[in-house]
C-alpha cells in the first residue's frame, strides 16, 4: 500500500485495531521519506460505511462506569474513556483526510500525522491499562465521539468547527487539572502519558484553527462569525462550557474574540469522556 487514500480506505473500514495502528504509523512513515501516493482516485465511501470493532460496547454517557481518581477502580475506568478517546480520534483524523478531496497536498499531511499521533496516544494509554490488567474493550464506552463526524460528513468547516475546534480543545481545558491530581496521587506514570498527549493535542487544534481560517478566506467567510455560527448550529444546547484554558487555546489559533464568545452565556456542560 502506498497511497494515502488506501490507507484512510483501510483504517475507516476494517475494523482490526492493531492493522489501523499498524498502517497509521507505516503511511507517516511512507510520507516522512517521501514515498507516499497522494493521488485521489479511490472512490468515496459513505461515511455510514466506517467500521469499528465489537468490543468495547458502545453505549450513552448516563452508563458510563464512574471514574472518581481516588479509587483504583475509577482511575481504570477513566483510563478505559480516555483509551477511547484516542480511538475514535484515529478515525477522526483520518475520516478528514478521507472525506474532504481537492484540498492542499499539507492538509492531507497534517491529518495524516494528526492520526498518527493518535494512534501512538491510543498504544500509551492501551498499554497503560493492560499494566491494570484490563484491556481496551473491556468496559463499555462513550457512544457520543463518531456523532459529530456523521452530523459534519458533508462539510469540511463544520467538522473542523465541531472536532478539532470544539471536542480536542476541550481536551486543553480539562488535561490540566486531571494531571495535577495524579501528581498530588503521586502516579508519575499516569503524569507522563497524559503530559505527552496534551502537548501533541494542542498541534492538533492549532492544525484544526489552521485550516479553518484557510477555508473561511477561500469561500469569503470571516473566520469568527462562521465559527460561531457553526458551533452555535451543531453543538447541542448551543455553546459548551467553561472554564477555558485560555493560554492554551491562543497557542492553538483561538482569538481573544472568539473565547470571550465562549465565555460569556455558556449553557451546556460539554461531554468530553
Ligand atoms: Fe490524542
Ligand atoms: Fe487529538
Amino acid at each position: 500500500m502506498k497511497n494515502l487514500f488506501e490507507f484512510a480506505e483501510a483504517c475507516l473500514h476494517r475494523p482490526s485495531i492493531d492493522e489501523k495502528l499498524a498502517l497509521s504509523h507505516y503511511a507517516r512513515h511512507l510520507l516522512l521519506n517521501g514515498a507516499l501516493d497522494l493521488a485521489e482516485d479511490r472512490p468515496l465511501l459513505p461515511i455510514a460505511s466506517v467500521k469499528f470493532p465489537d468490543k468495547p460496547e458502545l453505549l450513552a454517557p448516563r452508563y458510563m462506569p464512574a471514574r472518581k481518581l481516588t479509587t483504583t477502580d475509577g482511575v481504570t475506568a477513566f483510563f478505559h474513556a480516555i483509551a477511547h478517546v484516542e480511538f475514535v480520534a484515529i478515525y477522526l483524523a483520518w475520516d478528514i483526510v478521507y472525506r474532504f478531496r481537492g484540498m492542499p497536498k499539507q492538509f492531507y499531511q497534517d491529518w495524516l500525522r494528526v492520526a498518527d499521533e493518535e494512534a501512538q496516544h491510543f498504544e500509551l494509554i492501551r498499554n497503560h491499562l493492560r499494566t491494570r490488567s484490563i484491556d481496551y474493550g473491556d468496559l463499555p464506552a462513550h457512544s457520543g465521539l463518531w456523532e459529530h463526524a456523521i452530523a459534519t460528513a458533508d462539510d469540511l468547516l463544520a467538522r473542523l468547527a465541531m472536532v478539532p475546534r470544539c471536542m480536542e480543545a476541550r481536551g486543553l481545558d480539562v488535561t490540566p487539572a486531571i494531571i495535577e491530581k495524579f501528581k498530588v496521587l503521586g502516579d508519575d506514570d499516569s503524569v507522563a502519558i497524559l503530559s505527552r498527549i496534551l502537548t501533541d493535542e494542542v498541534g492538533h487544534v492549532e492544525s484544526g484553527s489552521y485550516w479553518f481560517k484557510f477555508v473561511c478566506r477561500q469561500k469569503g467567510f470571516e473566520p469568527e462569525a462562521k465559527y460561531r455560527q457553526l458551533i452555535t448550529h451543531y453543538f447541542k444546547g448551543g455553546k459548551p462550557k467553561g472554564p477555558f484554558n485560555r493560554e492554551m487555546r491562543i497557542i492553538a489559533g483561538f482569538s481573544n474574540a472568539e473565547l470571550d464568545w465562549l465565555e460569556t452565556h455558556g449553557n451546556e456542560n460539554t461531554k468530553y469522556f
